[in-house]
Parts: C-alpha cells; structure tokens; sequence
C-alpha cells in the first residue's frame, strides 16, 4: 500500500495540477505532517511558491487547491494564514485504510515497484578473539536493518566479514606448536575459551622474544604460501571460533553467512594491480598508497590508503576494497551497508571514494553506507566491563540477561511450567538486551543496564510484549473467530483515541520506509512505544467487549496486534501469548 503521507501529496499535487493548469514538476506539493494535531494531520504550503509562479494570491490558489480536492479523504480542509492548507483525515477514510491494512500481508508498507539486492554486513568478530560487547552493537543493529528489507520484499545478502585472516595466524599457530600441538594435529579437541588464552600468550612472547616473533612471521609466509600444515592449522582454528560465534548467533536467532576476510585472498594482487594500472598508485615509505582528495589529517595532509605493504603483504584496505569490487561485481548489489563501530567511519569512507574513484563503484546507481555506533558503557559510564574487570564475553552478557529474566517470570507466573518458564525467560532475556541496543540513538554511546532493559515500564521491550499480551487477553475473552470477523465486519472510528490509535497504525509503512534511508532503528523502537501508549489509552477510553462497537474494536485490536508482532519481528523479538 502506498503511505498515507504519499497518498496525501499525490492527491494535494493533483488538486494543483488541475485547478492551475501546470506541469507535474510545478504542481508537486509540499505535504508536511501537522505540527499541532488540532490544525489537522496534514498541512500544504503550496500556495506562496506558487504564487510566484501563477501571479495569483496565495489565498486564492489555496480556495482553487481546495476547491479541486477529493472531499472524501476530509472531515475539514481550512485555510490559514497567508495560504496554509490543513487537512483533517476523515474518521471513515481513515477507518477504510485500516480495513485495507488488515488484508495486507505488509500491513500498510509500500513495496518496491522493483526488487533490489541488498547486501547488508555485520557482526564480523575475529577469529580465535571472543565476541565482545561491541561486536553485540553490530550483530543485533545488522540483524534488524536485514529483517527490515527482507519484509519490505527486497533480496538480502547477510554477509559475516569475519576477521580470519592475517599475521596473527602466524604468531597463534607458532605457539600452538609448542605448547598444544595434540590439539593442532585434531588429536585434542579444543574451545574459543582456550583460542583466546593461547592468543594471548603468543601477543606477548611476539612482543617480547625477537626468535619467536622471526618464527611466527616464517609461519605467515608458509601460510599465505598455502603450506599444507600452516593451512590445517589455520583452518582448525577457524573452526573453533566459528562454533563459538554460532552458539551466540543461534542464542539470538540471528542467520548470516560466513564470508571473511579470507574470501577475497585469491582477488588483493589483481586489486593493486587494477590501482596500478589506472595509475592511481603512490609509492610512500615502500608501501603502496593511493590518495584521494578530500581526506586529510590535522595537519592538512592528504591521508594514504595503503594496499600494499612495504614487504608485499596485502591488509585490511586491500581486503575491503576486494569486498566492495565482489559485492558489486559479482554479487550485483544495488546497496551495499556496513556496520561497525563509528571509530571506523574513515576507513569506509575511503574504501568507498577509492572504489568511486577506478570507477567501480556509480553512487547514482548504487548506494552504499557505513552505519556507525558508538560505545557499550556500564553503569558507571566507563567502557563495560564485568565485575572481575575484563571485558564481557557476549556468551555471558546473554546468560545473564536470560537469568535475570527468569527469575522475573517465576515471579510473576509461579504455576508456569518448567518448560514455559526457560521460553519466557529466553524470549523476554534476549529480547530485552536486542529492544534496549536499537532504542539508543545508535551513533551515541549506549548505557547497558540489565535494571533498565527489563522494566516493565517505559520504553522497553517488557512494556511492548506485555502490551502484545494484553490484546491476546482481550480477543480470548471476547472469543471470536477473528478471520470471520475480518470478513464480516468493518472498523468504524468514532472516539477520539481510536481515531488517534488508528492514525498511528496507519504510519507503521511510513516509519519503515523512513529507516531504510537513514538507517536508524529507533524510528521503530519509538513508534512501538507510542503506539502501545495509544493503545492503552483507547483501551482505558473505550470498552471493546459486550459494547455496541465490539466487532469494529475487535479489529482495531487486531490490527494492533498485527503491528505489533511485525514490528518486534524486524528489531528480531519475538511475542509470547501470555506473561
Ligand atoms: N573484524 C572487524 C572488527 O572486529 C570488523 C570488520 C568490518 N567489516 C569490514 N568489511 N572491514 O573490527
């Protein structure tokens, strides 16, 4: 369905259009929601650059828009002022639109006239290194943003960027000869637990033992050499960490394809060489660099990107620029967007300007993002940290979010079996820490608070689940078939917070379509909280069961409902029936 605001601006355009006989271009109107509820929902202020254009007075181009207008959509159309428009939404029209909403598999969400593919990356931890807090900011943002375009109907590709290649292999496998050789042979199982204990150790003998850092940067050579052993080694590794990262992914119910750094291995000469060949290539200190216009330091000086390392190894830049060449060329995107934390937003930047400048990437044909987010503090507004002052392991963030969680529902529901416990438990626990991450503006720092995230009150995701399950409550007391009453009945608007819960319904395409340009998840964590508000307000106004206006209320609900779920969906929660 097309949004309300859309359908709204095509209508005052074609108004224009007709009474002063102009163009499309010139009749396109300029439609804005209402500041004030009570001057309207929509307001047009057409009227004064048309003036110009029509050498008439703004007054009576405003009397001629209202005039050609299609009445049906108002219950009042005013003019204000020197020639403001504002519009009232008619209870009937607005109720029609919710009907229509209630048929919609997308419940009101425009679709795109054409499929596009969409290539979203994130979480990409680094293998043989915990998941920590920040990459938590990554997975659950880049798991929501996909969800959001795989329910606007686009082709998505999740794409993990795991960091499982470079010299740190070296240094890790050489440690690992001497001191846990059984596990490298595969003759002893291993866990990521004990990866990170060895990384470690072999960062610090690297740092301080010149003979065993000469024999981890051999162990590189071997390895991007593809030696056989080197290869095995590295790839055990890989293995262990990628079962770590699972667990936490299936804990979260998050998919994603593994396509790391070592993906693009076979493709970093040809990248350099294609720089080299455009003659885009500058030789700095031995290493090659390309520079670009715009990106500076402090001191004014242009910043390099290097993609070849004075020794001829290839690195990160490289990498991403191969990334971006695959995603386009192979992949055929016509979005591209990354996230990771903001500290990084130069680095994409460049990636990005570098790959416009060889001519690779056309930003009037494919849009491409880095979506940033700030820092996970603690309580005390430092960088979060567990009680013994390491950083939280992701794993243990989770499983304190399900307990805590579980002694809530015990509480509350102490007749609950064993089972329906560890559901609520998992779905409110998870939940919470996913709703509170998207309800921080993302590019701000963010204050992790297990308290917080699982109030029942306020802006969480307690309060929109309880929300959910009140409605479930109400539909079971009325008991009616409700896809009879779908057919059978019709929303009739008539209270006012109907009419205010019915608008805001209608929005939920809006908001969504609002999200894909500027990417920011609280647009819908906001609108969720509002309209669980405006539920509860025409619940407390208005009586659904044994009233006259029963099966129109019903629906209302319904819809409600609808919404809600769908909403959840995309931030990646799921709804419970009772709680
Ligand atoms: N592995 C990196 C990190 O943990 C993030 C990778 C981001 N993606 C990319 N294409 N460089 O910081």
């Amino acid at each position: 369905m097309e949004t309300l605001f859309s359908l709204f601006r095509r209508k005052v355009s074609e108004a224009i259009q007709k009474s002063l006989a102009l163009t499309a271009d010139e009749a396109t109107a300029d439609v804005a929601p209402c500041a004030q509820e009570a001057f309207g929902h929509y307001q047009c202020n057409s009227a004064l650059r048309l003036a110009g254009i029509t050498k008439q007075k703004p007054r009576d181009i405003a009397h001629k828009i209202v005039d050609a207008f299609d009445s049906s959509l108002c219950s009042k159309v005013e003019i204000a002022g020197p020639g403001f428009i504002n519009f009232t939404i008619s209870p009937e029209f607005l109720s029609y639109q919710l009907q229509e909403m209630l048929s919609d598999p997308h419940l009101g969400a425009p679709l795109p006239a054409q499929r596009s593919r969409v290539i979203v990356e994130f979480s990409s931890p680094n293998v043989a290194k915990e998941l920590h807090v920040g990459h938590i900011r990554s997975t659950i943002i880049g798991d929501c943003i996909a969800r959001l375009f795989e329910f606007l109907g686009q082709d998505v590709l999740r794409l993990n960027h795991i960091g499982d290649w470079g010299t740190q292999f070296g240094m890790l496998i050489t440690y690992m000869y001497s001191h846990a050789p059984q596990v490298l042979s595969g003759e002893e199982p291993t866990t990521l637990d004990a990866l990170m204990g060895w990384y470690r150790a072999a960062k610090r003998q690297f740092d301080d033992d010149p003979q065993f850092k000469k024999k981890a940067q051999q162990e590189v050579v071997r390895l991007q050499a593809g030696e056989k052993g080197s290869l095995q080694a590295w790839k055990l590794i890989c293995d262990v960490s990628r079962r770590g990262f699972s667990a936490i992914y299936d804990l979260l119910g998050v998919s994603i394809i593994e396509r790391g750094e070592s993906f693009y291995n076979s493709m970093l000469k040809q990248v350099v060489e294609e720089f080299e060949k455009k003659g885009l290539v500058t030789i700095s200190d031995g290493a090659r660099c390309v520079f670009l216009e715009g990106f500076k330091n402090r001191e004014g000086e242009l910043l390099p990107l290097m993609i070849q390392k004075s020794d001829g190894g290839y690195n990160y830049d490289t990498t991403d620029l191969a990334a971006i060449y695959h995603r386009i060329y192979v992949e055929k995107a016509d979005r591209i967007i990354v996230i990771t934390d903001i500290g990084q937003a130069l680095h994409f930047q460049m990636i990005f300007a570098a790959a416009q400048k060889i001519g690779w990437l056309n930003p009037a044909k494919i849009r491409v993002d880095h979506v940033g987010f700030g820092l996970v503090l603690g309580a005390d507004g430092k960088k979060f940290k567990t009680r013994s002052g390491e950083t939280e392991r992701l794993i243990d963030l989770l499983t304190e979010a399900v307990d805590r969680a579980r002694r809530i529902v015990i509480e509350r529901l102490p007749n609950a079996s064993p089972q329906e416990i560890a559901h609520l438990a998992h779905v409110l626990g998870t939940g919470a820490v996913k709703y509170s991450d998207l309800s921080a503006c993302r590019t701000k720092d963010y204050t992790f608070s297990y308290e917080r995230m699982l109030r029942f009150e306020g802006n969480t995701a307690v309060f929109l689940l309880y929300a959910y399950v009140r409605i479930q409550g109400i539909q079971r007391k009325v008991r009616a078939d409700l896809s009879a009453v779908i057919k059978q009945h019709r929303i009739a608007l008539q209270h006012p917070t109907e009419i205010t819960l019915g608008l805001h319904l209608r929005r939920f395409g809006e908001i969504l379509e609002m999200i894909t340009q500027d990417l920011m998840p609280n647009h819908l964590t906001e609108y969720l909280y509002e309209l669980a508000e405006k539920f509860n307000a025409f619940f407390r106004d208005c009586r659904v069961e044994g009233s006259s206006e029963e099966m129109s209320r019903l629906l209302l609900c319904e819809l409600t409902a609808r919404v809600l779920r769908q909403g959840l969906e995309i931030l990646g929660l799921k709804t419970v029936d009772r709680m």
